[in-house]
């Protein structure tokens, strides 16, 4: 997903699930997060207004020029934090009440690996959120959206996420889907143009439902 408008927008047509997440979790003033595979930092900003100046948010990325996007943003949301760092290998300066992760997944070798190392750095008790794409269930119409499948590791690990977390041993408090539906000119036309160059002006758009995966750390 290189192309920088979507980017942009898809911080736009995936904001909702993101809120929906936050709310249902009660993410409070204080929390220290760690936004894994942060990208251009936006849930990272999104969390860091919420946390406010007494939390924290860390934006681990592997990509060393996420982390000069992020900084950038750092240096106007003072409590983000920006790393670079490979989740595989993830560490942290202290632990955390909350680890997120958006579309990152897809794109790892082992998402189990990630989602292991990502409980790693919770408190006890604290908190392990993760927004994964079904990709092959998109549609524009009654049509599935089959190019955005081809550049994705896990296409549709959204629907795999809360197995993988069980089977980790640890506990899925919730989890759900949402699915951002458009007619017409819209932020969800303009994504999927950017990221397939096809303009869809006159038939409904379904984007792939993301999964959202709530799940607690006990131990
Ligand atoms: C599709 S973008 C999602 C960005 C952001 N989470 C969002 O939802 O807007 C995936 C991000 O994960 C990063 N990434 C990919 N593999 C990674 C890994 N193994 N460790 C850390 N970050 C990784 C990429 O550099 C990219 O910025």
């Amino acid at each position: 997903m290189a192309n920088p408008v979507a980017f942009e927008l898809r911080d736009d047509v995936y904001r909702r699930p993101l809120e929906t997440a936050t709310k249902r979790l009660g993410i409070a003033a204080g929390w220290k997060c760690a936004d894994i595979g942060a990208g251009g930092g936006d849930v990272s900003v999104a969390l860091g207004r919420i946390v406010g100046s007494k939390g924290r948010v860390f934006a681990v990325d592997i990509d060393p020029r996420r982390r000069d996007q992020v900084a950038e943003i750092a240096s106007r949301e003072t409590q983000v934090i920006a790393i670079t760092q490979a989740a595989e290998e993830l560490v942290l300066p202290e632990k955390v009440d909350l680890a997120f992760c958006r579309f990152l997944l897809i794109q790892v070798l082992d998402p189990k690996v990630v989602i292991k190392r990502m409980a790693g750095v919770v408190k006890t008790g604290g908190w392990l959120v993760i927004q994964e794409a079904i990709t092959s269930a998109g549609r524009i119409g009654q049509t599935p959206i089959s190019a955005l499948e081809a550049a994705m590791r896990h296409p549709d690990i959204g629907i795999m996420v809360p197995q993988m977390v069980k089977e980790l041993g640890i506990e899925v408090t919730d989890c759900w889907a949402e699915a951002p539906v458009a007619l017409g000119d819209s932020s969800e036309s303009r994504y999927l143009e950017a990221m397939t160059g096809v303009l869809v002006a006159d038939e409904p758009i379904m984007l792939p439902p993301i999964v959202t995966t709530i799940a607690r750390i006990l131990s």
